[in-house]
């Protein structure tokens, strides 16, 4: 098989497509030929070496792929349902703890769903952690409703059209924070209103844009002083999800000044300030779950059939050879990409 190997810390030069044997699946688990797999903000924290879930280096990332059932293994001793309950040749995504950005993986059945006939493996491939971490802070945690307003950053990212998805099927407004020259797009795609991150201070903006009130919920994968301006443009009864950092990364590399200056924005939040004002805070990792495969499952079942009746549509930015690995990174770390960046074999 194909993979491709963060070799070390560094650049995007340390990515390197590397050959290794074929793995078995083994019980419980079965094997996907890739055909699409997705590339997450995670993997390029990684490689700079600002990822601290990431595994020792040298190692193959990758949290999701797209592709075909070719290998079953045995059902395993006292497996739960859905355990290795996949035919040779069914269309699939999975979740992957690493090893995705490879041609082939093994991969407990647990953590794939089939995926509708005409999805196309690219669209396919952008589906598993983007929209189980929008669902998983919109739908399963946050309870988002019809006429509430929800704050977005980065909401042209892979999660952000996710999340902006999300919100219009449940009725809810979104403002979005992005780059000034994916607005008009956002603005198509139906976000309320578009704040630049890049000039603007986001907190008066949101104010404003909201008469004084504040959101409802606040995504915030930004981090550092971002959380505490995000919980301060929560109404009453808001809800912040705090679930990334790119602002301890927010050049191309590390830089122990923009670490430091993130770390020292944290807020800390007391319990009885959230008790007066009404507000909850909460953290999600999807990283994290890999105890709740069946809650992730079942998540996985519902998005796609939202796919599958066109409810939502997967925005892919651009499609990458594995041995443009390196490009499709710096596409998405220069802040260029509009929706999911997808690596294919
Ligand atoms: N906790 C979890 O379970 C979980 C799961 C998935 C993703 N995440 C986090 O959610 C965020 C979005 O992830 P994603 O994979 O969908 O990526 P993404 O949003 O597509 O990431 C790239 C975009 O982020 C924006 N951005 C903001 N600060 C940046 C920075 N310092 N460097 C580069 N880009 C920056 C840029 O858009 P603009 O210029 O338009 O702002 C860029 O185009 C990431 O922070 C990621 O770590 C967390």
């Amino acid at each position: 098989m194909r993979q491709i190997w963060t070799t070390k810390r560094g650049g995007p030069e340390v990515l390197e497509v590397r050959e290794a044997a074929d793995p078995t699946a083994g019980p419980g688990e079965v094997r996907i030929r890739v055909k699409a797999a997705g590339l997450n903000f995670a993997e390029i924290m990684a490689r700079i070496g600002l990822y601290p879930d990431a595994p020792k280096l040298p190692t193959v990332m990758g949290y999701e792929v797209a592709g075909v059932v070719d290998q079953v293994g045995p059902r395993a001793e006292g497996a739960p349902a859905g355990a290795a309950a996949f035919a040779v040749g069914a269309r699939v995504v999975a979740l992957t703890r690493f090893g995705g950005h490879s041609d082939t993986i093994v991969v407990p059945a647990t953590q794939v769903a089939e995926i509708p006939a005409a999805l196309s493996w690219e669209k396919a491939a952008a589906v598993p952690v983007n929209y189980a971490t929008a669902w998983l802070m919109l739908v399963h945690l946050g309870n988002v409703r019809s006429g509430e307003t929800v704050l977005v950053h980065a909401a042209a990212g892979g999660v952000g059209q996710a999340a902006l998805q999300i919100c219009k099927w449940k009725g809810a407004t979104v403002i979005g924070t992005a780059s000034p020259g994916k607005h008009a797009r956002l603005k198509e795609l139906g976000v309320a209103h578009c704040i630049d991150y890049t000039k603007d201070d986001f907190e008066p903006a949101v104010m404003a844009l909201t008469n004084g009130q504040g959101v409802d919920i606040a995504l915030d994968a930004v981090g550092g002083k971002s959380f505490a301006k995000s919980y301060n443009v929560l109404g009453s009864l808001g809800r912040l999800f705090m679930f990334g950092g790119s602002a301890f990364a927010p050049g191309a590399g590390l830089n122990p000044f923009s670490i430091a200056k993130a770390f020292m924005g944290l807020p800390t939040f007391k319990p009885f300030k959230l008790m007066e004002a009404n507000k909850g805070v909460f953290g999600v990792n999807l990283g994290h779950l890999w105890d709740k495969t069946a809650t992730l499952q079942g998540m996985l079942k519902e998005i796609l059939l939202k796919v599958e009746d066109g409810t939502f549509d997967p925005v892919v930015d651009q499609v990458f050879s594995f041995a443009d690995a390196g490009r499709a990174h710096e596409r998405m770390k220069s802040r260029q990409n509009f929706g999911k960046v997808v690596l294919v074999p």
